[in-house]
């Protein structure tokens, strides 16, 4: 595996899950798989679960760890080309990734959306950059418009929960105070329409996940119909993807305190076939989620971001296979 960014470039995703069990019951059984081979983490933005689950995925697999914050400490870099540098840049993407990329083996990429020009985010530009001049493996750590590792790790965990062969499981927007991105939604969207699951978006009118994400999956705008008879609820927040309407792409369509019916709680819950609740974390309580619902005893947010270590592991090997 080359490129790590869409459901795809894994295959098989039957397999891709069984080795995911493979590697929870001895997470070391590799661990001479990366001997003296280096993954380079390259976070343009702030992480937590990312940052600790890759670097522990990477130890598994025996390999050594460089992690760069490149608002931390190395020069503010540029990545747009044909632009005079006359500004706090002090260097270009263009020379930094072909340096960074003779330090190690792999390069793991967290580099948001700006959420300002949806074609430049939308066509992946940062990774993309990656891609061409490193000449090393790279895979998405959250990029502009997906969130693979996340995916991956939220799809083993409703493996591992679900208790009738197909699934119900739902994606529901909900509310929060900041403009976000749209990678967790468009990544969960891709992996659950690959999935063995009767998938089902809900968000009010105008939040239009980008077809390539959300394909045919089923969009329900009334989202106490959507929960009906759910056995999965993964609530998310995300900015307008401007989809029905290029203009507002980035945006938050409505002032939130208007939207706080959107807000998972015990109320939409009880609707539900006593649902799984799931977040990619980090969350807002009382925004995305009531206290007594991720509190619950249906809640499944520790086992997901715990999972995000084996997603991590398995897609770190499949990249240390074809070096
Ligand atoms: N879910 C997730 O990616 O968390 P971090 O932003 O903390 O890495």
């Amino acid at each position: 595996m080359k490129s790590f960014l869409n459901v795809q470039d894994l295959g098989n995703l039957k397999a891709a899950l069984a080795e995911a069990q493979e590697i929870k019951q001895d997470r070391f059984k590799y661990v001479e798989m990366g001997k003296n081979k280096t993954a380079l983490l390259v976070f343009f933005n702030n992480s937590l679960r990312t940052r600790l689950s890759t670097q522990k995925a990477a130890l598994n697999l025996g390999m050594n760890v460089i992690v760069l914050d490149v608002n931390a400490g190395a020069w503010k870099l540029e990545t747009e080309r044909g632009v005079i540098m006359d500004g706090d840049k002090s260097e270009h993407l263009l020379e930094a990734i072909p340096v960074m990329a003779s330090y190690c083996d792999v390069i793991g990429i967290r580099s948001f959306a700006g959420l300002a020009d949806r074609e430049y985010d939308y066509s992946e530009t940062v990774y993309n950059q990656f891609v061409k001049y490193s000449g090393k493996p790279v895979f998405a750590m959250e990029t502009a418009t997906v969130h693979p590792l996340q995916a991956f790790a939220d799809l083993i965990t409703i493996e591992e929960h679900k208790t009738c062969p197909r699934p119900k499981v739902v994606l529901t927007w909900a509310p929060h105070p900041k403009s976000l991105p749209q990678a967790v939604p468009d990544s969960f969207a891709e992996w659950m329409n690959a999935a063995d699951v009767d998938f089902v978006i809900t968000h009010p009118e105008g939040y239009e996940l980008d077809p390539r994400f959300a394909s045919n999956a089923q969009v329900e705008y009334d989202q106490l119909k959507a929960f009906e008879g759910a056995d999965f609820i993964y609530a998310k927040n995300w900015s307008c993807p401007g989809v029905t309407n290029p203009d507002k792409y980035g945006q938050i369509l409505d002032d939130y305190h208007k939207m706080m019916d959107w807000t998972v709680s015990a109320r939409q819950m009880a609707v539900t076939n006593n649902a799984h609740f799931m977040h990619c974390l980090p969350v807002r309580r009382g925004m995305i989620v009531t206290d007594e619902v991720i509190e619950g005893p249906r809640s499944l947010v520790i086992p997901e971001a715990a999972n995000r270590e084996i997603s991590a592991t398995v897609v770190l090997k499949r990249i240390l296979e074809n070096l």
